[in-house]
């Protein structure tokens, strides 16, 4: 084993470690010095990202040792010759899996004690191959004798370790940090990078029990700024500890606690803001979560990371409005805890003694939600589902004592849908389980569960939905709907135990409208839903928040052709966006002709054309270079992919438009994508012809930014 002062190498003469010892580099071609036992190191050490192996990072220079050899399947061992322990720190990259005993590195005495050991970052799907500095204070440990052992026991995901930079220092490669916070302010505010590869864990304590972890991106030279929003916790004090590398120690000091962050001023007049859909202040967000109106408040939680512009930290956003679109954001409802981090759920009214829930003698509110413990602090099982509570009419949640509610039962099983179901006068969970199965849970009490039966989706998975509707506003004609989270849905019968479909799955839902759910106890019997709209988020040209919310929508049951389906509209708080109208002129129009519209981004078509009298082929309009034309042969909606039955020869359009996205409500289906918006004029679609416009209007859309 090359066993060297580091300031002997002749290629590193300046970098003034003059102390360090290296144990090993890895830059050598074998493994001279080490025993290896089994396959999964290969031959000599890897040099960069092996086979099938998602790109490795963060190493130094060429080569580091990996057990990725033959993929996660493979098994093996390194153990070093012994050493003499001569300084008061051993520093170390490394990376792979999180499998104590079993993806690790360890620091052994002759007698065969374990006196240190680590192990990678990761366990679920997803993570990083990026090898990150560790550093073992061993000053307890001078003088003696011991000898490292690279260990890869694990098959399977995340089955491997990967090391390199083994050094002997005075200086540790990363500090132990912590501070401490009296919580006088709202927001501790972080500086950070864009960069998820420079994301490191911190674990929060608030009064000294745990409050929550948080991977986060520090940095020194900031994109932006986010924050931990503490308004529920006033008062109390927050203390942070993490493992920083020592060029971050700077960085760290500017994490501070204040009424405000940086950028604030700047909130919701970003360029790449939507004018009227939903976005968070700062932060990813992905599904909808815990749809719930009560009071006269719609809640609206959401899965966010807070920390940064990419999915991580689940955690559920809150936000609360009056009219489903002016939303003002609360500190989250939910955060990472330690069965794991919070997944998608839902929300409902939990009236009094209805529940072992503690809401008190007057209405509570009740969140169910699925903790991924793959992503805990310390990986628990797999995936649970808890319930949490309010008391406080929605303000703030706590989460039930006795969590998990149901254990984890089968593959990745989540997102767990839950209302009171009057007739068996119960609770029911629709959860999503495997593949394209869901199953029914039914309890009296919100804590206790049964499994009552399974029902499929084909074709689609996750985010369950489960509602009852009435066929053309008729309440004696009731069916009931399941909905995946594509947005294929079942019609069918429900006893509160058995879903018996009618009819395979249909879809009147496309682009890029995802994980949706309806609101539990929205007024007046609505069946109100928000969808996420995935995409890209570079669509949001590195600004410090990605993604957003569909319109909100109100679905419906209508028989067209002897057939029952979901009709989907704009909810109707949409017309309260309206500021100024223009009425493009009715009657015929010719293919290419120009529709008088408004400057800017943000504005509504809606049009009805009669089909009797229209000669075109295709027909519709064009808006910001996007073509919605309907296809008379094949009855759908080109440029995307919706389909509708024209019910009674009229197609009735209405197209909204905002910054980066457009929607399409035509005839009961929907439409949501995101668009490049460089603009170009309204125009008429009429190929092969003309179309007739019963009505044709352009309304300019406010932003409920500024109300
Ligand atoms: C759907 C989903 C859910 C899961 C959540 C995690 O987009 O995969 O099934 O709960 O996202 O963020």
């Amino acid at each position: 084993m090359r066993f060297h002062r580091l300031a002997s190498l002749a290629l590193f003469p300046v970098l003034g470690f003059a102390e360090d010892l290296v144990i090993d580099d890895f830059e050598a071609e074998g493994f001279g010095g080490w025993t290896v036992e089994g396959e999964a190191f290969g031959k000599g050490p890897a040099r960069g990202t092996l086979p099938n192996q998602m790109e490795v990072s963060g190493y130094e220079r060429r080569g580091h040792a990996s057990s990725y050899h033959g993929g996660d399947d493979s098994t093996g061992r390194l153990r070093s010759r012994a050493f003499r322990i001569e300084r008061r720190h051993l520093n170390f990259l490394i990376g792979g899996g999180a499998y104590p005993g079993e993806t690790c590195l360890n620091l052994v005495s002759p007698e065969g004690e374990v006196l240190r050991t680590a192990t990678g970052p990761n366990t679920g799907s997803g993570g990083s191959e990026a090898l990150e500095w560790r550093s073992w204070d061993v000053s307890d440990l001078d003088g003696r004798e011991a000898r490292l052992e690279v260990v890869d026991r694990r098959r399977g995901g995340w089955g491997h370790i990967t090391v390199d930079a083994i050094r002997l220092s005075d200086t540790p490669a990363v500090v132990e940090v912590e501070r401490s916070w009296g919580v006088e302010g709202r927001y501790l505010a972080w500086p950070v990078t864009r960069d998820k590869t420079a994301s490191r864990r911190f674990v929060m304590t608030l009064d000294g029990e745990p409050f929550t972890y948080a991977n986060i991106a520090l940095s020194g030279d900031p994109d932006f700024w986010v924050f931990t929003d503490l308004a529920d916790h006033r008062g109390k004090t927050l203390t942070v500890s993490a493992r920083l590398p020592r060029e971050l120690r700077e960085a760290w000091e500017r994490v501070a606690l204040s009424d405000d962050y940086p950028g604030e001023e700047m909130i919701y007049q970003e360029d790449r803001r939507p004018l009227y859909h939903f976005t968070s202040r700062r932060g990813w967000i992905n599904d909808p979560n815990g749809l719930v109106y009560h009071d006269g408040t719609w809640h609206l939680c959401y899965q966010h990371n807070p920390y940064n512009i990419f999915w991580d930290n689940m955690t559920w956003g809150h936000a609360v409005s009056d009219d489903l679109f002016h939303w003002e954001e609360l500190p989250p409802a939910l955060v990472p805890g330690p069965q794991g981090v919070m997944y998608s759920g839902s929300g409902f009214v939990v009236p009094a003694k209805r529940s072992a829930l503690p809401v008190g003698d007057r209405e509570g509110l009740g969140l169910a939600y699925t903790a991924w413990g793959e992503l805990a602090l310390e990986p628990g099982q797999r995936a649970t589902q808890g319930v949490a509570y309010s008391a406080d009419g929605g303000r703030t949640f706590s989460k039930f004592d006795g969590n998990p509610v149901l254990e984890h039962l089968v593959g990745g099983n989540r997102d767990p849908k839950v209302f009171w179901h009057e007739p068996t006068a119960r609770w029911v969970m629709a959860l999503y389980h495997d593949r394209d199965e869901y199953g029914i849970h039914v309890s009296p009490d919100l804590v206790s569960w049964r499994q009552a039966s399974t029902y499929r989706i084909p074709g689609d998975s996750e985010c369950p939905d489960l509602f009852e509707l009435a066929i053309d506003g008729d309440p004696q004609r009731t069916k009931w709907v399941v909905w995946g989270a594509k947005g294929l849905y079942r019609i069918g019968d429900f006893d509160g135990e058995h879903f018996e479909p009618s009819g395979e799955p249909q879809r009147h839902y496309w682009g890029n409208a995802y994980a949706g759910q309806t609101y539990d106890s929205a007024p007046d019997g609505r069946r109100v839903h928000f969808g996420w709209m995935r995409g890209d988020i570079a669509a949001f040209g590195g600004a410090p928040f990605s993604l957003q919310m569909t319109l909100p929508m109100d679905f419906s049951l209508r028989e067209v052709d002897g057939e029952v389906r979901l009709w989907i509209e704009p909810s109707p708080e949409a017309r309260g966006l309206r500021r100024r109208t223009k009425d493009a002129g009715v009657g015929l129009r010719s293919d290419g002709e120009k529709i008088e519209g408004f400057r800017g981004r943000s504005f509504e078509i809606e049009a009805v054309i009669d089909l009797e009298k229209t000669t075109a082929e295709r027909c519709g309009v064009t808006v910001l270079g996007e073509s919605i034309g309907w296809d008379r042969a094949t009855r759908t909606l080109g440029g995307a992919e919706g389909r509708q039955a024209v019910v009674d020869g009229k197609l009735r359009l209405r197209v909204f438009s905002d910054v980066g996205t457009i929607e399409v409500f035509a005839n009961g289906t929907y439409v949501g994508s995101y668009v490049d918006q460089r603009g170009g004029p309204l125009t008429v679609i009429a190929t092969g012809g003309e179309v007739h416009f019963d009505e044709l209007r352009v309304h300019r859309l406010g932003s409920v930014w500024n109300r």
